[in-house]
């Protein structure tokens, strides 16, 4: 029997990232993996072929419709085929680099299906058949999440699909109907309507987005409503027929009312994501989980059994790649007895439209919520410099300070490359700066940083550019 000081069940980035971290803190570390490649969802059917075909298509809708204003003359044409391998290029290149990552760090890989038999027992079975089991003193649970269903609709991943179908859809459907407006609906919406695709989205919210800032969301449906994107909100969906080699799908108002059928070649369903935890036997090794099915674990990601840890989308907070390998560092040093902890105060959150949405730290809406009085500055990209040469000015930075400190609570950007400039504001969360602090910064000219920088000075009125 093989004998581990950590083994880690799932190689997302949550898995993997612990996996590595604890190998250069000098931990004997394995991981297991059912999967045949390893990065989990991220790497395989998630973020990494996502922003393939988002950057992709951007660039094809950009070859069509703006290459000839910069004086550029082509004439794009599609070969959906070819997009779909420079894709898996991308997944390949970022799966092989984990493999070499773990190989790296001398950490041992068992492929199978992990489960736990208890404390410090945890049983790998392998395609074939075969069991070993491994002893260990401390198992990560790195599981990850599926996707969330809707009840009678049945997903074949070809004319009704979940996001891993919509990332290989072999033709461009004409009509593309998405069920949830949320970040999968939006970003892949993007992609088939660059492609060619009618796209309606159907909502059941009155809003675009949840849990982003509502002025936010209000002009992104704004932006992708001018772009062709169609939104049904407050509506929902209350059956699927097939129709020919497509689908009638029935959309009601969500408070009920008059049904309307709206006809689609393809049907994404992208409702969410739920943990995954099916066959780790968790109930039976005493795991507790919460009432969403999610691993409930304390301030240090221990689970409810001594010695057993979960981090990523198993547990409870937002379903992102970077806050699940932040988590994994986490448990990894405190399993070498560091301090590992994770500011969930600040975890940036993007979209990868066009143009981009990124956003850390509260919404307006969160601190009126709270009374927690705020400062707004807001800047504009049609006033910026960098903006209007690239001729790309939809959007605007919006910063939220502290009435009182002055210390910045959250920073809300839509704009092309918002997923880049983030970055800057998490930095100056982190280490609790002010509105002043980056209005006092330099920014480079001409950037749409400056931006950021302009909106910080709004919040004390006094932007120069507006
Ligand atoms: P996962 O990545 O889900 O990995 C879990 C791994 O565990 C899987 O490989 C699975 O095979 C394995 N596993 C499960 N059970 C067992 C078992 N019993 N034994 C062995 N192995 C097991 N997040 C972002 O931050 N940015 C994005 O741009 C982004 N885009 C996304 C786009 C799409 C289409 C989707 C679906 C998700 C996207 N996400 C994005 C979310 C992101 O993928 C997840 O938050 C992230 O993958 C979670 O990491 P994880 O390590 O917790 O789990
Ligand atoms: P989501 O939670 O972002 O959005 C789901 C949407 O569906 C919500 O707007 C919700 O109100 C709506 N909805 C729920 N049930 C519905 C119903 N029956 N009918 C109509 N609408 C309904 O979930 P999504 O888009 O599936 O993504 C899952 C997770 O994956 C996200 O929460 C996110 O954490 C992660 N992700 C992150 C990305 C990023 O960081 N760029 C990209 C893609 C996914």
């Amino acid at each position: 029997m093989s004998s581990y000081d950590l083994i880690v069940i799932g190689t997302g980035p949550g898995g993997y990232v612990c996996a590595v971290r604890a190998s250069q803190l000098g931990q004997k570390v394995a991981v297991v993996e059912k999967r045949a490649t390893h990065g989990g969802t991220c790497l395989n059917v998630g973020c990494i072929p996502s922003k393939a075909l988002l950057h992709a298509s951007e660039l094809y809708e950009e070859a069509q419709n703006a290459l000839g204003a910069m004086g550029i003359a082509v004439s794009a044409k599609l070969d959906l085929a070819k997009m779909m391998d420079f894709k898996d290029e991308g997944v390949k290149g970022n799966v092989d680099g984990v493999a070499f990552l773990l190989r790296k760090n001398k950490i041992d890989h068992f492929h199978g299906a992990g489960r736990i038999l208890g404390p410090g027992k945890v049983e790998v079975a392998s395609r074939n058949g075969d069991k070993q089991v491994l002893d260990t003193k401390a198992v990560v649970i790195a599981t990850g999440s599926d996707v969330a269903q809707l009840p009678g609709v049945d997903i074949d991943e070809k004319t009704v699909v979940s996001s891993t179908g919509a990332l290989s859809l072999p033709k461009v459907p004409k009509r593309l109907l998405v069920i949830g407006a949320g970040v999968i609906g939006l970003e892949l919406g993007s992609v088939w309507r660059r492609l060619g695709s009618q796209v309606t989205v159907v909502e059941f919210l009155d809003r675009i987005l949840p849990g982003l800032d509502g002025e936010v969301a209000r002009q992104m449906q704004k932006i992708l409503t001018k772009q062709g994107i169609s939104f049904k909100l407050a509506s929902k969906v209350t059956g699927i027929e097939k129709a020919g080699t497509g689908h009638k799908v029935t959309v009601e108002p969500a408070q009920g009312g008059a049904a309307e059928t709206i006809a689609a070649d393809v049907v994404l369903v992208a409702i969410g994501r739920v943990p995954y935890t099916e066959g780790l036997r968790l109930p039976e090794a005493g795991i507790a989980l919460d009432n969403r099915g999610r691993v409930i674990v304390d301030k240090h990601f221990q689970t409810s059994v001594p010695g057993i840890y979960a981090i990523g989308d198993v547990i409870a907070g937002p379903m992102l790649a970077h806050k699940a390998e932040d988590e994994g560092v986490a448990v990894a040093e405190i399993l070498s007895g560091q301090a590992g902890h994770v500011n969930y105060d600040v975890i940036p959150n993007v979209v990868y439209t066009f143009p981009e949405v990124a956003s850390v730290g509260k919404s307006e809406d969160e601190l009126k919520a709270a009374g927690i009085a705020y400062r707004a500055g807001k800047f504009p990209f049609t006033a910026n410099g960098r903006a209007k040469s690239n001729r790309q000015t939809d959007g605007f930075v919006k910063i939220l300070a502290d009435a009182e400190t002055d210390r910045v609570l959250g920073v809300h950007i839509i704009g092309a490359n918002a997923s880049e400039m983030i970055a800057e504001a998490a930095v100056l969360m982190e280490f609790g700066g002010s509105a002043e602090d980056l209005a006092r910064t330099c920014h480079a000219h001409p950037t749409l940083t400056e931006a950021v920088k302009e909106a910080a000075l709004a919040v004390d009125k006094r932007a120069i550019h507006m």
